[in-house]
């Protein structure tokens, strides 16, 4: 894509949709000046600017619209409100002098992602701070939680790049919703989606019934690698994947491929042996260890759930500090509070109280 062809000196003014209202709705005018490129992804171009009439900073993410279909990006992101998901201000078409359709989603602005957070503390030799990394992980499993129970919306590509986040709020927040879809469980999914360091094992089998349990597993392939600096499971084709992964969990048991994919079920796997998390993670405590234990098992339903991992005593420090400045921090975010409906609603009345004691108690 010719990216002269949309930066620019002059303002501009567009006819747009409000993100989440019903597409009947009246258009309403935006103007914005010049425009700033800050990524190139696989599918576009996203730039930012300032919106001269609300003045909210925003990015604007231009992607080529298949005529043919509806764009499921679009349909998932104005469904989605949390404070978690970069959310869709507006949205419009424009059609460039070949006649080809794009799609403009205007988003709420963030700072960095947690990609380039990491690259910062990685060029400096630092760790980032365990807090910090608490901080991030809970917002995302707070978010992962009202996506698959909300609508049963898994995001398919959990990775540092598509984790916004603020470095002065500790906010983050989920973007890129271009593989999300709703699973259904009757229906086949295509299991060639996510990016190679976080895909769960049971992709790497081809598995196509896989559940919401995928985002679970990319997730805790981000915090390891927001701990060590550098990805866990760095594999350089779609097997070397799986050998990386059974380098440091060891072969999984017969019950545990069963799980994944049972046509694998008669393979000869070289058997290898585990090697503690607790070797991997030499500098975190046993709470910390368990909790990633937790999270990457390869039977996607031992696995913890998003509830679960948000329930976790990892996470009891968020509930309990009497730090002032943290308790600061997750008060700003509302981080102890939940939408009975939004976020618990796949619950029983009694399991909900139960965990909403668990979730707010401090
Ligand atoms: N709301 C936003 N605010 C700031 N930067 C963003 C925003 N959305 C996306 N970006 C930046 O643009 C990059 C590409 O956006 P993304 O939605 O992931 O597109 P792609 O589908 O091409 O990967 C992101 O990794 C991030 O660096
Ligand atoms: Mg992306």
């Amino acid at each position: 894509m010719d990216i002269q062809a949309i930066t620019n000196d002059g303002i501009v003014h567009k006819q747009v949709f409000r993100g989440h209202a019903p597409e009947q709705d009246n258009a309403v005018s935006i103007s914005y000046p010049g425009t700033e490129v800050v990524g190139h992804g696989s599918f576009g171009v996203v730039f930012t600017t300032r919106i001269e009439e609300t003045g909210e900073k925003v990015a604007i993410k231009k992607v080529l619209q298949d005529r043919r279909f509806k764009n499921r990006e679009l349909e998932i992101m104005k469904m989605l409100q949390h404070p978690q998901v970069a959310d869709l201000k507006y949205y419009f078409y424009e059609t460039d002098p070949q006649g080809e359709v794009y799609l403009n989603l205007v988003l709420e602005y963030m700072p960095a992602s947690l990609y380039q957070r990491l690259r910062h503390f990685v060029t400096q030799r630092a760790n980032m701070p365990r807090i910090e990394i608490k901080l991030y992980m809970y917002q995302l499993f707070k978010c992962l939680n009202y996506l698959h129970t909300r609508a049963g919306v898994c995001h398919r590509d959990i990775k540092p790049q598509n984790l916004l986040v603020d470095p002065v709020t500790f906010s983050l927040k989920l973007c890129d919703f271009g593989s999300a879809k709703q699973l259904k469980p009757t229906e086949p999914n295509v299991s060639y989606i996510c990016s190679r360091y976080y895909r769960a094992p049971e992709l790497i089998f081809g598995a196509t019934n896989y559940t919401v349990q995928i985002d679970v597993w990319s997730s805790g392939c981000v915090m390891a690698e927001l701990i060590l600096g550098q990805p866990m499971f760095p594999g350089e084709s779609g097997i070397d994947q799986l050998v990386e992964i059974i380098k440091i969990l060891g072969t999984p048991t017969k019950q545990e491929i069963c799980a994944m994919n049972p046509n694998y079920m008669e393979h000869k796997f070289p058997q290898i042996r585990p090697i503690p998390l607790a070797k991997v993670f030499k500098r975190e405590d046993h709470t910390t260890v368990q909790f990633l234990s937790d999270v990457l098992r390869y039977d996607p339903t031992a696995r913890f759930t998003a509830l679960q991992c948000l329930c976790a005593e990892y996470f009891d420090e968020l509930r309990t500090t009497e730090d002032p400045e943290l308790i600061n921090i997750v008060q700003k975010l509302h981080l102890l509070e939940f939408d009975k409906e939004q976020e618990l609603g796949s619950l029983t009345e009694s399991q909900a109280e139960l965990v909403t004691q668990k979730l707010t108690s401090n």
